[in-house]
């Protein structure tokens, strides 16, 4: 049987096998930036998943866009050697596709790994000043970030380009940029995060300046069967944020400049108290897809099969992303095929243990 899930889409110029995607995760198992071999393992279990993306997690521009000193990076040769070894040897026994998001932390940067506590390293004992719109810290008790210049945004942007072009040397053929959940791009978008009075802030306009300046030095590097496009907020949740016109906006900017898709998110520009439930973030997504007619990537708590499918039927989003949802069951596509009545094709090695509906045909 045919679901809609499992329906092969074009993402620009690449098309995906089915509509499932691993979201990007960050794993704070970085060293000195380079991937470690529980990278291996944590992309390994997923490239058998089924999934027809997996979006490698938010990997830093330059060593202040990382989130905490353990996260990934590719701003040097041996970030790019660890990344292509690791990618390597999973794609020894996987095909599944490949993408990565990059970006910048911004004022929520220098922070402690998750399992340290909450807390920031300050700088000269492993942390840094980090670097934002305006000297505003995300709460009290953060970090009071520097203000940027107009030459450290330039060299931003430069470093978001030069990173997009070593992702395209990995063979990674989807690009998303991180401007979502308070960090550098997001920061600059909402008047939350932005007191310049510069061509970078005060009206809309501005404010979606750097983001869109990024997307178009990326989209300049990347050859035309790479696709790209960004994460960013359907809402900031905080009166006074980005709210879903905002989003709109954005969207219809980034559609008009050619990107291939947006994976719509939400929060993180301030402390705000945020509905979570089942597809919470989907009415951003839908809206977007409906009013602009982008590729539109969704995601928030989509844990059923059942609501993954009808999500896609009901034309509220293109394809979904589940981060938790697969943490907790690394082969949730074959699940969800089996709910769904479809049949997908595993590992050979892996046939024994999977149900008929997860072999092919030959072999059940
Ligand atoms: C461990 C973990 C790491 C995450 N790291 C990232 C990240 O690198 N980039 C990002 O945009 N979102 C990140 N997220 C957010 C997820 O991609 C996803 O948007 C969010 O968890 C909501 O989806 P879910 O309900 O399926 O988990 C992370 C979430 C988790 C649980």
């Amino acid at each position: 049987m045919t679901t809609n899930l499992f329906t092969p889409i074009a993402l620009g110029p690449q098309t995906l096998p089915n509509r499932i995607v691993v979201s990007p995760m960050c794993q704070y198992s970085a060293d000195e930036g380079c991937a470690t071999d529980w990278h291996l393992v944590h992309w390994g279990q997923f490239a058998l998943s089924g999934a027809g993306l997996l979006m490698i997690e938010a990997t830093g521009v330059n060593p202040e866009g990382r989130i905490t000193p353990g996260c990934l990076g590719l701003w040097n040769d041996a970030q790019e050697a660890a990344i292509a070894d690791r990618l390597a040897r999973v794609r020894e026994f996987s095909d599944m596709a490949f993408g990565i998001q990059i970006g910048h932390a911004g004022r929520k940067a220098s922070a402690f790994r998750p399992w340290e506590g909450p807390g920031h390293y300050a700088p000269g004992q492993g942390g840094w000043v980090p670097k934002a719109p305006s000297a505003l810290p995300f709460a009290e008790d953060w970090p009071v970030p520097e203000a940027m210049t107009e030459d450290e945004i330039a060299a931003v942007v430069d470093d978001f380009a030069a990173t997009a072009q070593r992702a395209v040397r990995l063979g990674l053929k989807v690009i998303e940029i991180h401007a979502a959940h308070g960090y550098l791009l997001s920061s600059f978008l909402s008047p939350l995060a932005n007191r310049r009075d510069d061509r970078y802030g005060g009206t809309d306009e501005n404010r979606r300046r750097l983001p869109l300046e990024v997307f178009a030095a990326v989209r300049a590097v990347c050859p035309d069967d790479v696709a790209v496009g960004m994460r960013f907020n359907g809402t900031d949740w905080v009166e006074g944020g980005l709210g879903a016109d905002d989003a709109v906006a954005l969207a219809r900017a980034l559609h008009q400049m050619g990107a291939d898709f947006v994976d719509v998110s939400s929060g993180g520009n301030a402390p705000a108290k945020i509905p979570v439930g089942p597809g919470y973030q989907l009415p951003f997504a839908s809206r977007i897809r409906r009013e602009v007619g982008i590729r539109t990537i969704a995601v928030g708590m989509i844990r059923s099969p059942l609501h993954a499918e009808s999500i896609i039927t009901g034309g509220e989003a293109d394809m979904v992303a589940l981060a938790r949802g697969f943490i907790n069951d690394p082969r949730w596509p074959w699940h969800a095929a089996e709910v769904l009545g479809h049949a997908i094709d595993v590992a050979p090695q892996y046939r024994m243990g999977a149900t008929s509906l997860n072999r092919p045909a030959a072999a059940r």
